[in-house]
C-alpha cells in the first residue's frame, strides 16, 4: 500500500481527554484550518472552538460522519470517540454502539471515499482472564471481562481486516490508562490516577476508588499523542501489525503515586475505599511488553512517573492560582 500524503483530518472524540489534546497537536503540526474538531454533545473548551473548525456529529450516525467528511474534504481519521470501561458497565448497549457500529462506519466511510488512513484506538482493557499479568506480550490471550474490552477486542481484529479485505491503511495502539491535565477522563477505571492529582492540588487528600496496591499500567498524555502521531507517521511498509501495537511508559501502584506527590506535597493523604472498578482494574495488566511497537515505528516514552507527578502538580497547581479547578 502506497503511503499517502494527510492533509485534511477529522478527530472524532475532540472533546474527550485524548482527543482535546491530539487535535491542538494536529492543529500545531498540520495547520488549524486542515483539523476538524467533532463531538457528540459535550460543549468543546473556548481554546478547541476558537483555534479551528468544529462540528457535532454522532459516530454511531454513519450520515452525521459522511456528512463532515464531505463538506471538509476529509482523507485522514483519527477515530478518538468511545465510551470507557466503567460507563461502558453501566450501559453496555450504549457502549456496543458508540464503539463497534462507530468504528465500522468510520470505517466504510474510508472505504467508500478512499481515505488516506485512520487512526483506530485500543486499549489494555483487551486483555482479562488467561493473559500474563506481568509484561503482557502483544501476542497472547484476548479474553476481556467488560464491555469496553470486548469492543476493543473485536475493534481491532474489525480493523485489521479491513486492512486486509479492503486495502483501507488504518491503524492503532493499546493504550495504557492515560494521565493528564487538559481535561477529564470521562468514565474510565483509571480515572483515579488523574483524580488523585486535582483532590492533592485542591484539598490534600483523596479517596481513591481501587485498592493502594493496584498496579496498572499508564502514561502522560505526551508520550500518548507522541505515540498516536508517530505511529500514523509511520511508512505502512514498515509495519508487520496494524492496529494492535502494545506500547508501555510506567506502571505503579496506587501507593507508590501517593508517594510520588508526598515528595512535592508531604501533606498529602490518601484513603482507599474500593468500589465495582476494583475487579476490572484486577483483570487487566500490571506492565506490558511494547518491544513490537519499539521494533516496528520506533516507540520510545519520555516521562517516568517522578518527571510526570512534578509537570501535573505544576499545571493543575496554575490552574488551582487562576481559579479554574472547581
Ligand atoms: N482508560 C481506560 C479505562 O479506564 C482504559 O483504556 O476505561
Amino acid at each position: 500500500m502506497a503511503t499517502k500524503e494527510m492533509k485534511k483530518i477529522l478527530v472524532t472524540g475532540a472533546v474527550g481527554q485524548i482527543g482535546s489534546e491530539l487535535t491542538m497537536a494536529l492543529r500545531e503540526k498540520y495547520g488549524a484550518d486542515n483539523v476538524l474538531a467533532t463531538g457528540r454533545k459535550s460543549a468543546p473548551s473556548k481554546e478547541l472552538l476558537e483555534s479551528g473548525p468544529f462540528e457535532y456529529i454522532d459516530v454511531a450516525q454513519k450520515d452525521t460522519v459522511e456528512a463532515v467528511i464531505k463538506k471538509y474534504e476529509i482523507d485522514t481519521v483519527y477515530h478518538m470517540a468511545a465510551i470507557l470501561s466503567a460507563v461502558g458497565e453501566d450501559k453496555p448497549w450504549l457502549c456496543w454502539d458508540v464503539n463497534m457500529n462507530g468504528l465500522k462506519n468510520v470505517l466504510d466511510l474510508g472505504v467508500e471515499h478512499e481515505l488516506t488512513r485512520i487512526f483506530v484506538p485500543s486499549s489494555i482493557a483487551v486483555w482479562g482472564a488467561g493473559a500474563p499479568l506481568d509484561m503482557t506480550p502483544n501476542e497472547t490471550v484476548l479474553k476481556p471481562s467488560t464491555m469496553y474490552g470486548v469492543t476493543k477486542v473485536a475493534g481491532e481484529l474489525l480493523a485489521d481486516y479491513y486492512v486486509k479485505r479492503f486495502g483501507l491503511d488504518c491503524r492503532g495502539v493499546r493504550y495504557p490508562g492515560i494521565v493528564s491535565h487538559e481535561t477529564l477522563p470521562g468514565g474510565g477505571t483509571t480515572d483515579y490516577a488523574v483524580a488523585i492529582y486535582y483532590e492533592a492540588v485542591k484539598q490534600a487528600k483523596y479517596t481513591c476508588f481501587v485498592r493502594e496496591d493496584t498496579v496498572l499500567p499508564m502514561m502522560y498524555m505526551p508520550d500518548a499523542i507522541k505515540a498516536t502521531i508517530d505511529l500514523m507517521e509511520a511508512p505502512f511498509e514498515n509495519l508487520k501489525h496494524w492496529n494492535d501495537f502494545n506500547i508501555a511508559a510506567m506502571s505503579f501502584s496506587v501507593g507508590e503515586l501517593a508517594d510520588s506527590i508526598r515528595r512535592v506535597m508531604p501533606e498529602f493523604t490518601c484513603e482507599y475505599e474500593p468500589d465495582f472498578r476494583q475487579a476490572i482494574a484486577d483483570s487487566w495488566p500490571n506492565s506490558i511488553d511494547d518491544s513490537v511497537a519499539r521494533a516496528e515505528w520506533g516507540w520510545k516514552p519520555a516521562y517516568d512517573l517522578d518527571a510526570m507527578t512534578d509537570d501535573m502538580l505544576t499545571a493543575l497547581g496554575k490552574k488551582q492560582e487562576r481559579g479554574l479547578l472547581a
